[in-house]
């Protein structure tokens, strides 16, 4: 049995971009029978998030759209980052093998400073972070989206370095790309994101989805004329939410022409909330009862935390913090 890892950013709201770009195939996994443990990274948040009430709103925002969703804490381990304070210990320890050209080298540190984020130490050590959540957990598959991608390596390389210092201690995990993460568009056509403002919303009323897809840009060729799917923002949403079947017939309306795009609008409008009715409605139950939500973070916090534990003893012990040394008096 294989040990799935992955970590969620408590940054904003749940779309359908995370849900056909990650939430899917994390419950995929989850329906294999993989050990999976999903976690809500919230120190990772703070990066981004510092204002307090706004870190603990999204975070149970988010673990309840999870949950919502169907995390199943019966099959997943679902808790809280900061639950395992472990993981805070072993990113010093790891930081110690760390060179310093690696971190310099990452991809994100850069866009984020470009973005407008503040250059300060948790964001250039973001990475480093990360590999604790990931090593700490001796985990063996991380199923993350390709902006990822380099963070996994470095995880690898830490991993890596810290073996050779110290002794095999560290499982050395293998990143496991989420492919469909091939860019779920916006309702303007750029990329689904919140910073575009520009999504459509999972827990949004099915009225706030339909209106939103009406009013999707599209260009302007008449009815009668072929139209080229490739181009258009409707038709691949429309394929994602669509059977195969489906799917197929849509792309030849759209070739032959005689269709006009208040008509893909509309069904795509309408298996948007079909595909969501059933989370949504269970988002609504899990919100009368934050304590639910809040029990499951706890008890998932608790084995967590207790695999992280006993890793956490041979490190401490492998790198000299406790134990005696061998021939020392
Ligand atoms: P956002 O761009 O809205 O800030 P995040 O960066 O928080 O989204 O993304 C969380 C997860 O959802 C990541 O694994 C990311 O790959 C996936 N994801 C987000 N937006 C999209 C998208 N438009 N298409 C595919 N996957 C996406
Ligand atoms: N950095 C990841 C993201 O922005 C979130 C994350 C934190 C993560 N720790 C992780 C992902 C460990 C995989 C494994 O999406």
């Amino acid at each position: 049995m294989k040990r799935v890892l992955s970590g969620i950013q408590p940054s904003g709201r749940l779309h359908i971009g995370n849900y056909y770009g990650a939430m899917r195939q994390y419950l995929q996994l989850q329906g294999e029978g993989h050990e999976c443990y999903y976690f809500i990274a919230n120190y990772h948040a703070m990066t981004s998030v510092q204002e307090a009430e706004a870190l603990q709103e999204y975070t149970q925002e988010v673990a309840r759209g999870y949950l919502a969703v169907g995390i199943d804490p019966n099959k997943s381990i679902f808790f809280r980052q900061s639950d395992v304070p472990e993981v805070c210990e072993l990113t010093w320890i790891l930081s110690c093998v760390t060179p310093m050209g690696l971190l310099q080298r990452c991809h994100s540190y850069k866009e984020k400073i470009d973005q407008g984020l503040a250059p300060n130490h948790g964001l250039f050590c973001y990475p480093v972070l990360q590999a604790a959540d990931i090593l700490i957990y001796s985990s063996h598959i991380v199923p993350v989206g390709q902006d990822q991608k380099q963070h996994l390596e470095v995880t690898r390389d830490i991993a890596i370095k810290f073996n050779n210092t110290y002794g095999e201690i560290l499982t050395i995990p293998d990143a496991y790309i989420l492919e469909t993460a091939a860019v779920v568009p916006g309702v303007d056509g750029r990329k689904m994101s919140k910073s575009y403002n520009n999504t459509l919303e999972l827990f949004e009323s099915a009225k706030q989805t339909e209106k939103k897809i009406k009013r999707m840009v599209t260009d302007s060729t008449p009815v009668e004329e072929a139209k080229d799917p490739e181009k258009c923002a409707v038709f691949a949403l429309l394929s994602l939410a669509a059977s195969e079947d489906e799917a197929r017939q849509w792309e030849q309306r759209y070739r032959q022409g005689g269709m006009g795009y208040g008509e893909a609008k509309k069904r795509l409008a309408e298996l948007t909330n079909e595909l969501l009715a059933p989370f949504r409605q269970r988002y609504e139950e899990l919100g009368g009862d934050n304590d639910y939500v809040e029990d499951v973070l706890r008890e998932g916090g608790r084995k967590a935390r207790a695999a992280a534990q006993e890793l956490m003893e041979k490190i401490r012990s492998a790198t000299g913090i406790t134990g005696t040394a061998k021939g020392r008096s």
